[in-house]
């Protein structure tokens, strides 16, 4: 059985409300069990076919919680090759985190990623949210379709 993590890290809200919606998504197509959490342990991460990581950007960069999850990770040897990536987050301004994500996932990890990542500014609207939805909804089904 398929296993999807949602991992998010969200200070005002804004991207937890997007990650509450990929995880809605990837639940109503199929895969019940989807993971939806703050925090993981790095090994942990092997146990997931589907990496989805909710960044919002602050100073320009990636939230700390993750570089140092993907830090270890990578000093751990985890094995992520070939797992589905997706990355999305809210931004004020500039907005790198999710694509800083993206690129860690696919070039350091070897997982194969969705692109582009999804960006709401600041608090996420009603297609934004549709957007997170069907997100869920691709991974879950590409899975569906791997097994
Ligand atoms: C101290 C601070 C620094 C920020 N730096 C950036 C930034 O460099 N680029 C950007 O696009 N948004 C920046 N923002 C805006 C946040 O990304 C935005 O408020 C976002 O909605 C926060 O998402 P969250 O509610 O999930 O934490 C910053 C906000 C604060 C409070």
């Amino acid at each position: 059985m398929s296993r999807i993590l949602v991992l998010y890290y969200s200070r005002s809200g804004n991207t937890e409300k997007m990650a509450n919606a990929v995880a809605e998504g990837a639940k109503n197509a199929g895969i019940p069990d989807v993971e939806l959490t703050y925090h993981v342990d790095s090994e942990d991460l092997a146990n997931f076919d589907s990496i989805l990581i909710g960044a919002p950007t602050y100073h320009h960069d990636m939230p700390i919680e993750m570089k140092t999850l993907f830090e270890e990770a990578a000093a751990k040897s985890v094995n992520l090759t070939g797992k589905v990536g997706g990355a999305f987050g809210s931004y004020g301004w500039s907005g790198e985190a999710p694509k800083l994500l993206l690129e860690i996932m696919k070039n350091k990890f070897g997982m194969q990623v969705i692109e582009p990542p999804l960006l709401a500014k600041y608090v996420p609207d009603g297609t934004m949210l549709d957007k997170c939805r069907a997100l869920g909804k691709q991974v879950s089904e590409t899975l569906m379709h791997q097994t």
